[in-house]
């Protein structure tokens, strides 16, 4: 069975091909396909944003096609960044831009106040196959950045249970806890169902 990841972000293509990493599938990234360009996430929803890219790959490539489209819902910002999270601070904003961004919004606010659950979303899309399975790991947001390991907004992230960030923690843990990990569980038996059904090549 063949699957494109359809993003061009290589972290995530990392941790998406750590975690599936003991299916018998063939992961192909965008890599193989350089005359997909960047793909426009204008949807107002992130099942929007992961449909449209795996829609997007699916139709140019004819491969089974499964993106992921995820943002950081913070209580106190009324679930901002949300859908926003790439572009919280402007067009090509920077990862540190964006945690700066954050920080300041969320510096009047008593650890307590400062609640936040990132949510991920797969789309799965094929020759009339349209799934899709989410995940999501409640935690908050501490007022520093601490660690180097992951990207995006881990450094500032710390999921229930934990006493470090997701920036904190080596691949293997964030792989096993982590949103993406999370909505991939759901995603692999998509997969199986669909192998075994024969409706994935
Ligand atoms: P996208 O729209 O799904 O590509 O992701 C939106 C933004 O969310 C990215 O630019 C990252 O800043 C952030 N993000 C996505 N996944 C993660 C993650 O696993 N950890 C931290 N930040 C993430």
């Amino acid at each position: 069975m063949k699957v494109v990841i359809a993003t061009h972000n290589r972290h995530k293509v990392q941790e998406i091909r750590d975690i599936l990493s003991e299916q018998e599938i063939e992961l192909l990234s965008l890599d193989s396909f350089p005359e997909i360009g960047e793909i426009i996430e204008d949807g107002d929803t992130l099942e929007d944003n992961a449909r449209k890219k795996a829609r997007t790959v699916y139709n140019a490539t004819g491969i089974l096609s499964l993106a992921d489209d995820t943002g950081l819902e913070v209580e106190a910002l009324g679930g901002r960044p949300g859908v926003y999270s790439a572009r919280y601070s402007g067009e090509h904003a920077t990862y540190e831009q964006n945690n700066r961004k954050l920080l300041g919004e969320l510096k009047k606010f008593p650890p307590e106040k400062r609640k936040a659950k990132f949510r991920c979303v797969i789309s799965i899309i094929g020759k009339g196959i349209d799934e899709i399975a989410a995940g999501e790991v409640p935690g908050r947001i501490i007022d520093e950045v601490r660690g180097k390991n992951g990207f995006g907004y881990d450094p500032l992230f710390m999921a229930d249970g934990y006493d470090i960030t997701y920036a904190e923690m080596d691949s293997d843990l964030k792989n096993k806890l982590s949103h993406r990990a999370r909505a991939l569980e759901k995603a692999k038996i998509i997969l199986t169902r669909l192998s075994g059904e024969n409706r994935a090549m």
